[in-house]
């Protein structure tokens, strides 16, 4: 049987590879131009998909182990409408409203480009002429909504799966979407946008060199914590977005829970947990929704086939919600905390610094990679020597890192520096980085 499709496969596949010779990897699925090219090359994306099938022909790991169960259980019943006051904090609201994002995706998205489209009609007739001409300018609109419309199919699964996991109704998801509307609330874009964006920071190939250098060096600490020990330490990593760090650590021989708050990046980490157990299994493009800094169209235009490497989804717990409040059962708990890109989204820092004192055990290691970029209206920000100061101050005693992790940021302080991309498009024109903040401290 196997033998068949396999031969079935490649035939189809030759067949794909000779209608369009060379222009498409599975890597970075390049955007060939018109409507029946683009067909083609994604029909060479489910042949291949069908040619990994039959290579990785064993069932991947599910959620379903008793730390799985567990957490589902307690989750189901956070969620539980009945649980708690029902306003627009609630979880299961704010759930349903990015289920609502996520189901509107390509409304949203085709309304901005309708008003691109509005805005194109102020260019003269003779600059159109030109435009239409030497670059097609408006057949881009009609690509973008071809692609937009891949995008929402990935959308409606990541729905469709969310719906089935949290046992939603999607009755209920069109009644929550009926209210909000008739109160004149619009469906979330930027969110959305952002967390398939996250796809291509955590699970793409491409997003190695966003993760590398802060995953090298967490890594490298994690080694020498797990040396020696023959029972597997525990690692939260609170604000853990999709997930790919924690992943990266279970497979040290830590057990790690994940935890996130933001319902736009769980629903999707819950769509890895069911489909991303193949490699390249799912292609996004989350590009085409900004046009500034791209070099080329197909730059903007391009496919991203992820995940680069298969998820264990058996081998790390994500626990929904927010960190200060998660863990108020768990103190002494946790042997490491890895806070990577996080302590800087606290509302009041103090409680985060208290929340990771508080779940390691004696002994336990905090360690933190990031920058200190301080959102809106936060109680408290402090700069580099104040955090110390008062990490210190806790009982917190700062480790000097290994050399890999960037020069000292101040004499004194057993505190590194290292660039930091935080970009998601390693082609684009233009880059943001940081210094990001790297440090070991352990709980006496
Ligand atoms: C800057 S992002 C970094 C995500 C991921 N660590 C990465 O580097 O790609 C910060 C993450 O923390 C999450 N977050 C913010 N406040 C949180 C809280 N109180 N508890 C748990 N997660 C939180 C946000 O939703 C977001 O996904
Ligand atoms: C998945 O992770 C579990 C727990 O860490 C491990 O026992 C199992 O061997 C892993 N499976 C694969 C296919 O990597």
């Amino acid at each position: 049987m196997w033998t068949t499709i396999w031969t079935l496969t490649v035939t189809l596949w030759l067949l794909g590879h000779a209608l369009c010779a060379g222009d498409s990897t599975p890597e970075s699925l390049s955007y060939v131009g018109d409507a029946a090219r683009l067909a083609r090359s994604l029909q060479v994306v489910l042949i291949q998909q069908t040619i990994l099938t039959v290579a990785e022909n064993t069932t991947p790991p599910k959620p379903d182990t008793p730390r799985h169960m567990t957490e589902k259980e307690h989750l189901l019943q956070r969620m539980d409408k009945k649980n708690g006051r029902w306003t627009e904090h609630h979880p299961r609201h704010r759930l349903l409203e990015a289920l609502r994002g996520f189901s509107a995706y390509a409304q949203t998205h085709l309304a901005e480009l309708d008003h691109l489209k509005t805005l194109y009609s102020h260019v003269s007739k003779q600059q159109k002429a030109l435009l239409e001409k030497e670059v097609g300018y408006s057949k881009k609109f009609t690509s973008i909504s071809d692609l937009v419309a891949i995008n929402q199919n990935l959308c409606h699964t990541i729905v469709q799966n969310a719906l089935e996991f949290y046992r939603i109704s999607q009755g209920e998801l069109d009644r929550h979407t009926e209210e909000m509307m008739a109160a004149g609330r619009a469906a979330e874009r930027v969110s959305v946008s952002q967390s398939l964006k996250h796809l291509v920071r955590d699970w793409a190939a491409e997003g190695a060199n966003e993760r590398d250098v802060a995953f090298s060096c967490i890594i490298k600490v994690l080694e020498g914590l797990v040396a020696g020990h023959d029972e597997p330490l525990t690692a939260l990593l609170p604000g853990a977005g999709l997930g790919r760090l924690g992943q990266d650590v279970s497979k040290l021989g830590f057990d790690v829970t994940n935890n996130e708050w933001s319902m736009y990046q769980n629903v999707v980490y819950r769509f890895l947990e069911t489909n991303g157990g193949r490699r390249h299994q799912n292609v996004v493009y989350p590009f085409l929704d900004s046009w500034s800094h791209h070099k080329t169209t197909s730059d903007m235009l391009r496919g991203v086939s992820f995940p680069d490497v298969a998820m264990n989804a058996s081998a790390v717990v994500l626990v929904e919600g927010d960190f200060t409040t998660a863990f108020m059962g768990e103190a002494g708990h946790f042997d490491v905390v890895v806070t990577h890109f996080f302590i800087d989204t606290a509302r009041n820092l103090m409680s985060y610094l208290d929340t990771i004192f508080r779940i390691l055990k004696p002994g336990g290691h905090w360690i933190n990679f990031g920058p200190l970029l301080y959102g809106s209206a936060p109680f408290v920000q402090l700069s580099l020597d104040e955090i110390v100061a008062v990490a210190e101050a806790m009982g917190f005693q700062f480790r000097d890192g290994p050399d890999e992790c960037g020069a000292v940021s101040l004499a004194g302080m057993e505190v590194r520096s290292l660039e930091a991309v935080y970009g998601f498009d390693e082609r684009a024109l233009v880059k943001n980085a940081y210094d990001a903040q790297f440090w070991v401290a352990q709980k006496p």
